[in-house]
């Protein structure tokens, strides 16, 4: 019988990959809690309808993306595709626009979902780490936000970063603009069909449609943060100034809507070279109308943004990082008759904080020195015959060879302090 394939496009992390991965999303966490984001967990799945009223009808993600499926209750549910949506809903639900002590400051990490056509760099399972500030309109948090992923991009060692920031201004004040850009495309003889189907929907969405000739189309098209409101201008130049300030390159990216319809005000992309089509490794921005669209009453602004586990360690594969070591000792029983005492040692030196493995199976000296090597360990615990005798462990540097005897009862105390 043939084993069954993993599903497509879901891909499986083993060592010593899942150990990079694991670098970049402490890394990405870490970032985000000397920022003060505390960690929250949302389930991988939603009511259809959290998805539908917030990243829009008028998306790739919502018009053919979905994981959507009838549980026995016949209620239509969704595996997220994104985290915003979930993560405003929670709070919603838990009332925290009425708690007082606004922003609060969120970080999440997960699994997410989409019916892509998967290709390297693009997933059907695939991993965020993300932030979302809720309940301030200050464009100080903004700037927060977009320095704390280029920090956090750095911190996972991905250096060769772009940073696009477009302003989106205020929806209220879109009716105008978008009526601009209607016209503009109505004068456009032959508009690929795609591109027509989109901007039905949302006129925004031409800048995003892929069709051959689109990019020369609308390189003529009205922009958007030529038509924002004074106050959306003034919000936008503030979070740049301190950009600026912080000495952080961006790009003013006039075009770059994004493939989420939520977007107000300040709107940002981090893309990294080598990925081909799949070069944004992180993207966010503001979403002030996120809570009304999902039925709350009054305005509840939020800034966040959320960067792509896997295609950080695609870009980070062209560095060619060393991979992490395994453990710190690795410990070899000279002879079959002190197994016993290379497994307490193991254990205590583990009980002591350090990461310890030896060789199982009964392998020769040969092969447990190999394994030691292949360990990555930095010191290898040989206890033999003679050593047991005299109640020493021989404790051998793996990277020089160097080798020095230290007396058993020491021994745990000595390496757990190195
Ligand atoms: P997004 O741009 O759709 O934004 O996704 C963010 C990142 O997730 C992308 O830049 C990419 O690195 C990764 N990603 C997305 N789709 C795939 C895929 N199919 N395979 C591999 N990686 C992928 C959002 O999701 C927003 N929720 C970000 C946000 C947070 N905006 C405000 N707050």
């Amino acid at each position: 019988m043939a084993i069954p394939d993993g599903v497509k496009g879901a891909p499986d992390w083993l060592p010593p990959a899942a150990g990079r991965f694991d670098a970049v999303e402490t890394a990405f966490l870490t970032t985000a809690r000397l920022a003060g984001y505390e960690r929250v967990r949302t389930p991988v799945f939603e009511h259809t309808e959290v998805f539908l009223r917030s990243v829009g009808e008028s998306t790739d993600i919502v018009q053919k993306e979905m994981y959507t499926f009838r549980d026995k209750g016949d209620r239509s549910l969704t595996l997220r595709p994104e985290g915003t949506a979930g993560i405003v809903r929670a709070a919603l639900q838990a009332g925290v626009p009425r708690t007082g002590g606004l922003p609060v400051k969120w970080s999440y990490a997960g699994e997410f979902f989409r019916h892509e056509r998967p290709q390297a760099g693009r997933q059907r399972q695939f991993n965020q780490v993300g932030v979302e500030a809720l309940g301030s309109d200050d464009p100080v948090l903004d700037a927060e936000v977009v320095l704390a992923g280029w920090e956090a991009l750095r911190r996972a060692g991905l250096r060769a970063v772009t940073l696009l920031v477009n302003n989106l201004g205020d929806r209220e004040d879109r009716a105008d603009y978008l009526d601009r850009l209607n016209r503009y495309l109505d004068g456009v003889e032959a508009l690929p069909p795609e591109a027509d189907e989109r901007r039905r929907l949302n006129p925004l969405r031409a800048f995003d449609a892929k069709a051959p000739g689109m990019a020369a189309i609308m390189a003529g098209a009205p922009l958007l943060p030529d038509h924002v409101s004074p106050a959306a201008k003034e919000h936008v130049e503030t979070v740049l100034r301190l950009l600026d300030a912080e000495g952080v390159p961006y790009t003013v990216a006039p075009r770059l809507v994004r493939g989420l319809d939520y977007y107000t005000r300040t709107t940002f992309e981090f893309q990294a070279g080598g990925l081909g089509a799949q070069n944004a490794v992180g993207g966010g921005g503001r979403y002030d109308g996120l809570a009304e669209d999902l039925g709350w009453p009054e305005r509840f602004p939020g800034v966040g943004w959320a960067l792509g586990v896997d295609r950080t360690l695609l870009a980070l594969r062209d560095a060619g990082e060393p991979s992490a070591a395994r453990v710190a000792a690795f410990v070899v029983a000279t002879d079959a008759e002190l197994t016993g005492r290379a497994f307490a040692l193991a254990s205590a030196l583990r009980r002591a904080g350090v990461a310890t493995d030896l060789a199982f199976g009964g392998r020769s000296l040969k092969a447990q020195l190999k394994a030691a090597d292949r360990s990555g360990a930095t010191w290898a615990l040989l206890l033999g015959p003679s050593e047991a005798e005299r109640g020493v462990v021989t404790v051998k540097e793996l990277r020089t060879g160097d080798q020095r005897e230290v007396p058993a009862a020491g021994v745990v105390a000595e390496l757990a302090g190195a």
